[in-house]
């Protein structure tokens, strides 16, 4: 039987504006699916934050894009907003929840989500990213590393089971469509589209010799569902790891290198992607800057066995500081470009406004 693994997430309320996930939230949250666990439903999870965004991360066996499953997890966002966000007043409470009524597909609704369904290998590690305060294209480059950068991924070249490559499925969010391009041979295509990443993501990644799933993405972009700001996507991303996968280290080396994000502060600046361990999983700085946990589990007889905080390591720590450097030198840029995003991908602007108010002054 295969087994599914999903996580689900989305802003329904901010402790202290968009900081963290306060715990009454996660307790909701576990309640419910410690609910779905007795009736069945779903076998196993894991309840937590990335920042403000509350994170569902469980296995069952009903594949992916199942009608229950994500009506399960979208009553459950409605739910707590109604029953805690609001009553706490917590900061844009019920943020991501975009439509009224749930018509069988959580997606394109608000919420973000990265699902893969596989036959369990003999022992089936995963680790999942989830990040705030940035866009689901952010994962561009660390996917792209992760199973196309030889200098990142010694498997590679070393590994037969890697040597064949991998197949990226990219979206292009405006337009809708997706591409399918092979690595090595297609890699300078890929990167002519994934250097885009605000309309180019990484969907999946598939090993090329066999097909199997290696990577899911959430794609969501809030504000094309919208058609307005309603905040930043937030994106999650799970990636099967060792015997035929890129090594749990290699995975995770990827994140050695904080590059710059777009999603800072009002979802309108770039700033460098800063891995941290769960217990600095809040923003502070500017909102920021923009960060990403990660947890590893074992997937075993369908249920999770775990986590690991993979990013709790003093290997981590120079990145962490690197990061805050970067921070440093890309505030001073304050208002302009391209510390600031281009006015295209601002999520709000007075522009508008103030070219009418200087149309008046103009000789
Ligand atoms: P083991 O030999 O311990 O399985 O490790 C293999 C590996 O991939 C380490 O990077
Ligand atoms: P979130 O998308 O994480 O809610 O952040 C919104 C924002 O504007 C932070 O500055
Ligand atoms: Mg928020
Ligand atoms: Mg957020």
């Amino acid at each position: 039987m295969k087994t599914t693994v999903s996580v689900i997430k989305a802003d329904i309320g901010g402790l202290a504006g968009h900081v963290t996930v306060p715990k009454e939230l996660l307790e909701f949250a576990e309640k419910r699916l410690r609910e779905n666990v007795e009736t069945g439903l779903i076998n196993s999870f894991y309840v937590t934050h990335a920042g403000d965004d509350l994170e569902l991360i469980f296995t069952h066996f009903k594949g992916v894009d199942n009608e229950e499953i994500h009506k399960m997890a979208w009553d459950l966002f409605k739910d707590a907003t109604e029953k805690v966000s609001k009553k706490l007043k917590l900061y844009g409470a019920g943020q991501d929840l975009l439509r009224d009524a749930f018509s069988g597909n959580i997606r394109g609704m608000g919420p973000g989500l990265a699902e893969m369904e596989f036959e369990e290998r003999k022992s089936d590690p995963i680790a999942i990213f989830m990040a705030d305060k940035t866009e689901p294209g952010a994962w561009n480059i660390y996917l792209y590393k992760m199973f196309a950068d030889p200098f990142n991924t010694a498997g590679l070249v070393i590994d037969p089971k890697l040597h064949d490559g991998f197949t990226f499925t990219v979206l292009d969010v405006v337009e809708g469509k997706e591409y399918k391009m092979n690595s090595p041979e297609d890699i300078y295509d890929l990167l002519a589209l994934i250097g885009t990443p605000s309309r180019y993501v990484i969907k999946y990644v598939h090993r090329r010799s066999d097909g199997e799933i290696a990577a899911a993405a959430s794609t969501t972009r809030l504000s094309l569902i919208a058609g307005r700001y309603v905040g930043k996507d937030d994106p999650v991303l799970i990636v099967r790891s060792q015997s035929g996968f890129p090594a749990m280290g290699e995975i995770l080396e990827a994140f050695s290198t904080p590059y710059l994000v777009a999603g800072w502060m009002r979802g309108s600046h770039t700033g460098p992607f800063m891995p941290v361990p769960l217990r600095y999983s809040k923003v502070a700085r500017f909102d920021g800057p923009p960060r990403v946990v990660g947890l590893g589990f074992q997937v075993t007889d369908g249920k999770l066995i775990g986590p690991v905080d993979l990013f709790d390591d003093p290997s981590f720590e120079h990145v962490r500081m690197m990061a805050a450097r970067i921070a440093d030198y890309i505030r001073r840029h304050g208002p302009f470009m391209p510390h600031r995003l281009g006015p295209e991908e601002m999520e709000y602007t007075t522009l508008p406004q103030v070219l009418e108010k200087l149309r008046k002054r103009m000789e």
